[in-house]
Parts: structure tokens; C-alpha cells; sequence
């Protein structure tokens, strides 16, 4: 069985005193929830805020980005420990905001600040070995941009995605994982993944993680869908049997279309 999660990634919004506010209304709506997982992923500075906010509930908190050394001349990151020592359970990897706007770096960057900042296989899998021996559990982000998926390259794009970011793991390393499958097309658009499309690509990693490393990682490992969720298309997302939760940007800043959104959740 894998726990159904909805992990709200509220990106570059909320002071700490509105997160704080925010959290504690989804608290009191649905902090005690234990049929699924909850997991807040407010910007760094509003992590302590929100938790809180969130103490004593069920709810889990998540940061959206890490920096893979644990401490050192890095002006302007933040390292596992830190993210550990406010009480953060979850961090969001390689999002398509981070790996550069919209899956491309930005052409500007000269190359110098892209080695740093601009997302890539080999900076995500630094990021998740560094997490991973502090308990941070990953949660690691793919999916192809629109030009890719009308090339008909999803699957290729989403297996080197994979395949850079786990290299070197072993299955045991991997059980806590989770993978966000965010087709970039879909994310902020308002344009969904049809269900069962997103079902599909699901059901593809968790084929490819299965092969890959062996059957049994590939039936624990929970896949998360992404892309323009809300609480008018959750109950059909959540429901496909190879969709084990979503990962919810715009809609998880409004307390009640987020609280919607987990009535929708069911764990199976
Ligand atoms: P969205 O964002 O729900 O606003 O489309 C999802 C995400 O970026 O994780």
C-alpha cells in the first residue's frame, strides 16, 4: 500500500507571519488527517513559521529546494541539516522552476552561474545523495516541455531525467523517494494532464523503476502527478490507480481549494 500525499509547493509566495496563517487554518481543517499525507512546502524563510503552526498536527513540511554540501563558503544556500533542524520531513528536487524557466536555462546566464544555479542531472543527483542520509525524503520532479511531448518524446526525456538524477543509487537508498510526474506544459497553465494520460506516464516510471532497479522499489515508491491541479479536476487525478498523490502549486495557496483537493485524496 502507498500512502496517497498532497504536498502543496506554495513557490515565492508568503511572508512567514501569512504562511504561519494559512498553515494554521489547514490545520484546523485537516491537520489530523492520518488516511493520507499533508506536506506544506513554504519558501525558506517561512519554514519555522509554518511549523509552527503545523506542531501537534499530522501535516509534514517540505522545502522546495537544497543545496547538496552540509555547510561551507555558499553564500545564499541552504543545506540538508538546516532543512532537518526547522523540522522538515520532504524537500521538492528538481522542479522545472529550478532546473531553469520552463525546462530551458535562461540564455543569458553565462556559464559560470549556470554551474550553480542552472538545475541539471548531475546537481539534482548530488542533492538527493545529500539528503538522503539526513532522512530528507526527496521529492524529484520530472516531465517533458511541450515541444518535447509533440516530438513524441516524453518517455526518452523522462528516462534521462531519471536516469541522471538516480545514477550510482542502489534500490535500497531509494524506498523513500517519491517522483512528481510534472509535465512542464501543465504547470501554472491552467491546461491539466488528461487523467488518464497522466496515469499512464505514472505507471511508465514506475515500470522504468521497477526494471531499472528491481519490482519491488517500483510498487513501494509513490508517483505523484503535478500540472494546474485544483479541486475541480483532483477527484478524477487522484483516483487513476497509478497516481499516488499530487503535487499542488497555485491552487494549495487558497485553504479551502487545497482542503478540497485531500477530500479527494484516497490512499490505495
Ligand atoms: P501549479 O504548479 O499547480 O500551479 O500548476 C504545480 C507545481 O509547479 O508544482
Amino acid at each position: 500500500m502507498r500512502t496517497c500525499l498532497i504536498a502543496g509547493n506554495w513557490k515565492m509566495h508568503l511572508t512567514p507571519a501569512e504562511g504561519g496563517a494559512l498553515a494554521n487554518t489547514l490545520r484546523q481543517r485537516i491537520g489530523m488527517r492520518t488516511d493520507i499525507e499533508i506536506v506544506l512546502c513554504p519558501p525558506f524563510v517561512a519554514l519555522p513559521a509554518v511549523a509552527d503552526a503545523l506542531r501537534g498536527s499530522e501535516m509534514k513540511l517540505g522545502a522546495q529546494n537544497v543545496f547538496w554540501a552540509d555547510s561551507g563558503a555558499y553564500t545564499g544556500q541552504i543545506s540538508p541539516p538546516m532543512l532537518v533542524a526547522v523540522g522538515c520531513e520532504y524537500v521538492i528536487l528538481g522542479h522545472s522552476e529550478t532546473r531553469g524557466r520552463f525546462g530551458t536555462p535562461d540564455p543569458t546566464f553565462t556559464d559560470a552561474i549556470l554551474r550553480y544555479f542552472g538545475e541539471n542531472e548531475a546537481t539534482l543527483n548530488r542533492k538527493i545523495r545529500a539528503v538522503l542520509p539526513h532522512g530528507l525524503k526527496p521529492i524529484l520532479c520530472v516531465g517533458e516541455t511541450l515541444e518535447e511531448r509533440q516530438a513524441g518524446q516524453t518517455e526518452k526525456v523522462i528516462e534521462s531525467q531519471l536516469q541522471g538524477a538516480l545514477e550510482g543509487l542502489v534500490a535500497d537508498e531509494l524506498y523513500e523517494l517519491v517522483i512528481a510526474y510534472e509535465p512542464v506544459w501543465a504547470i501554472g497553465t491552467g491546461q491539466v494532464c488528461d487523467a488518464p494520460e497522466a496515469n499512464r506516464v505514472c505507471g511508465w516510471i514506475r515500470q522504468w523503476l521497477a526494471h531499472h532497479f528491481e519490482p519491488e522499489l517500483g510498487e513501494h515508491v509513490r508517483i505523484l502527478y503535478g500540472g494546474s491541479v485544483k479541486a475541480s479536476n483532483a477527484h478524477e487525478l487522484l483516483h487513476q490507480p497509478e497516481i499516488d498523490g499530487a503535487l499542488v502549486g497555485g491552487a494549495s495557496l487558497n485553504a479551502e481549494e487545497f482542503e478540497q483537493i485531500t477530500y479527494c485524496a484516497r490512499t490505495h
